[in-house]
């Protein structure tokens, strides 16, 4: 018997109701990936409130890699719960936030002395690590990439390139933030190989220093070592050592964006460890909490005293609860050892993904790094252009076969995997089975259509 099991037409009776309720009482532009409403999640598995239950390749968008409700993380809640929930770090301290420091000071890469803050979501981890770059440099710019996402606030918005939804008519931005370009192997200048392509592209970001900001007026520049929401793009060794060894020349602090592509995702704890680089501050946070909200700064000690007491922080900042799941995190992801997990994971997921590139045209691209992968929906494959039409009925197909996907990229024409590591075997090929199946009725039907 499989796991995805759809019982009702979807949404079913119980999501619609609340569906309705949700129509009157939350703005639309908190968006939905499909209009369900969870009843209970275990593992890579999700169940609704009219009693569908889906495999999960979302991973609340990459929050999920131990899996939903692991048994470490509840018991770890349920005690921390039974001491207290809150005290407020800035007023009476606790040992989790102090343990949970000390343990990512030491995975994280690089041999130097390193302290943590810890905050509650992404984009305030980025805000902060921009306040303590900007602090130790006195220096005001900030560079990000193209394709790049940051957050939602404004800074973090700012640092963003996808317009829509994320920017439009949110003006006025913040200053000083300068977005340079990142490389696209799959859609790079035709007749240029990879190597060359990033030779250029480093040479591009050079040119950048010269043509956009002056490079002494940038305290760091800010790069996600893989881009998640830009459409899982992988950029090669040499783009990300030649902008380090820029950084390194113009005393500019290099900031690597680890909230979607940390804690064991890519194989290592870090993807900036595929690169042999070594950040001077790295953000962090989604599946650092299994769900909890938290997140954090890891930066150069040096870097991170700058600030003094009262500058930094928050109410909830590095709450008790966040911390707690943080640590379970981090010895499930050493016990189950998930980051050979993820490798194994990506292997399998590729090797499917190529079988399905032999078979159906509308898969211009397929990537991945470790369990980070995803494939690219085009029109055809000799122009390449992006459709989002198709990846969303793709998307839909998934969803009424039960499992559960989302898109990326800024042409909203990649479908992204970030399913739970902790995923069996079975779910996983299952999983890949109805993504097969929701590509085969997707293309058949545009083929009925075009004939
Ligand atoms: C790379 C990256 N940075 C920052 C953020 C923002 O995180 P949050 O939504 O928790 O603010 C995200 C969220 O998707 C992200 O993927």
């Amino acid at each position: 018997m499989g796991y995805a099991s759809i019982k009702t037409s979807l949404p079913g009776n119980r999501s619609r109701e609340l569906l309705e309720r949700r129509q009157q009482a939350v703005p639309k532009g908190v968006s939905f990936g499909a209009p369900l409403f969870a009843q209970s999640a275990e593992g890579a598995l999700i169940q609704d409130v009219d009693g569908n239950t889906f495999i999960d390749f979302v991973g609340a968008i990459g929050t999920i890699n131990v899996g939903h409700c692991h048994p470490k993380v509840k018991q770890a809640l349920h005690e921390q719960i039974d001491q207290f929930i809150h005290t407020g770090f800035n007023i009476m301290m606790y040992e989790a936030y102090i343990e949970l420091a000390e343990r990512l000071a030491r995975i994280a890469p690089g041999n130097h002395d390193k302290k943590v803050l810890f905050q509650n979501s992404g984009a305030e981890a980025v805000e902060n690590a921009v306040k303590i770059a900007r602090k130790y440099t006195k220096r005001q710019g900030i560079v990000s990439f193209s394709k790049g996402f940051h957050g939602r606030t404004l800074l973090t918005m700012t640092m963003t390139s996808k317009v829509k939804p994320y920017k439009y008519e949110f003006g006025p931005f913040a200053p000083e933030i300068y977005k340079a370009p990142y490389p696209y192997h799959f859609r790079r200048p035709q007749g240029l190989t990879i190597d060359q392509y990033e030779e250029y592209m480093v040479e591009e970001f050079r040119n950048f220093l010269i043509t956009e900001v002056a490079p002494e007026t940038i305290a760091a520049v800010v790069m996600e070592p893989v881009q998640g929401e830009g459409g899982f793009i992988i950029p090669g060794k040499r783009f990300v050592q030649g902008v380090y060894e820029a950084c390194k020349e113009y005393g500019i602090l290099f900031i690597a964006d680890e909230i979607q592509t940390g804690f064991a995702r890519t194989g290592r704890y870090f993807a900036i460890d595929h690169f042999d680089v070594v950040p001077d501050i790295i953000t962090v946070s989604k599946s650092m909490g299994a769900g909890v909200p938290i997140s954090g700064v890891i930066g150069r000690k040096e870097m991170m005293d700058q600030s003094d007491p009262g500058e930094l922080g928050g109410t909830y900042s590095g709450s008790p609860l966040g911390c707690r799941a943080a640590l379970a995190v981090l010895d499930i992801i050493e016990e189950e050892q998930l980051n050979e997990k993820a490798q194994k994971i990506g292997f399998r997921v590729i090797e499917k993904f190529e079988q399905l590139y032999d078979k159906y045209e509308c898969i211009g691209d397929i990537r991945g790094l470790g369990a980070m992968c995803a494939m690219e929906i085009v029109e055809d494959r000799l122009t390449k252009t992006p459709s989002k039409k198709l990846t969303n009925e793709i998307i839909q197909e998934a969803n009424k076969r039960g499992l559960l996907l989302l898109s990326a990229g800024v042409y909203g024409n990649v479908i992204r995997l970030l399913m739970p590591i902790i995923i069996t075997d079975e779910q996983l090929d299952e999983g890949l089975k109805i993504l097969e199946q929701s590509i085969e009725t997707v293309e058949q039907r545009r083929h009925i259509f075009t004939n």
